[in-house]
């Protein structure tokens, strides 16, 4: 069966949202992938449908109930190999490795926070797994959730065809990519670099791999401290 995408939020309409266009639109079209997106005020038990209370202990906002969560992700139903995620700002940061195993499951049931959070319980009694998607306050989990689906549907099976496949991208090698070119040959005066046109593959790619390097050393120095050294001068690394 096709990879799955649960979504538990208070806001289904919002999907599939921009995931219903380009290329993950596409594969939804042709069933390569599914969404379903569930709503949390459903399982409400008050007769006003509330979802949410004052946090114990006093402060701001308002918290999603415990109880009404946890009834909304037993609604979904018993299937122990789909990852539980959170989407949180609190959460462990996302990467393509984490990317590339959800890609590679059934997919994943996603949960999307709301308010000033979510009852501590229900994140231990379910086990939810949190996720961020980077040092930024969303509103709510729903978008971190679409660009957590994005990046795993371009991994699925037949959804990028030949291009790149995922191996030639940033990250794939640890490394930011390489700049590109096309025409015109010359823009605003500006040519395109001459090794690119010379037809010399080997000097193209190790153009490519210096770009690279020299890109990922200056803007991500912590992806760069990971890279291997290598021999003899790398910039950066030299005593
Ligand atoms: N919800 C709000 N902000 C978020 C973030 N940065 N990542 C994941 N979920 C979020």
């Amino acid at each position: 069966s096709p990879w799955r995408a649960t979504v538990l939020t208070l806001f289904p309409e919002m999907f599939p949202g921009p995931l219903g266009v380009s290329l993950a639109g596409r594969a939804l079209a042709s069933g390569v992938w599914e969404i379903e997106a569930r709503d949390i005020r459903a399982s409400a038990t008050d007769r006003h449908r509330s979802v949410d209370d004052t946090p114990a202990g006093g402060g701001p906002g308002m918290v999603l109930r415990a109880d009404v969560l946890a009834a909304a992700i037993d609604a979904v139903g018993i299937s122990p190999d789909r990852p539980k995620l959170l989407m949180s700002p609190r959460g462990r940061p996302l990467t393509q490795a984490r990317v590339a195993e959800l890609a590679q499951g059934p997919g994943p049931l996603i949960v999307c926070g709301r308010f000033e959070g979510i009852d501590q319980r229900v994140i231990d009694a379910r086990g939810l797994e949190e996720v961020s998607i980077g040092d930024y306050v969303l509103s709510g989990g729903e978008i971190a959730a679409m660009a957590l689906i994005d990046a795993c549907v371009r991994l699925l099976p037949g959804v990028m065809g030949k291009e790149a496949s995922g191996t030639e991208e940033s990250f794939s090698d640890g490394l930011l990519e390489y700049p590109q070119y096309t025409r015109p040959q010359l823009f605003e005066g500006v040519p395109i670099p001459e090794i690119l046109t010379s037809g010399d593959h080997a000097k193209v790619a190790a153009w490519r791999r210096a770009q690279s390097e020299a890109l990922t050393a200056a803007r991500r120095p912590d992806l760069w401290a990971r890279i291997p050294p290598k021999a003899p001068n790398r910039p950066g690394r030299q005593k």
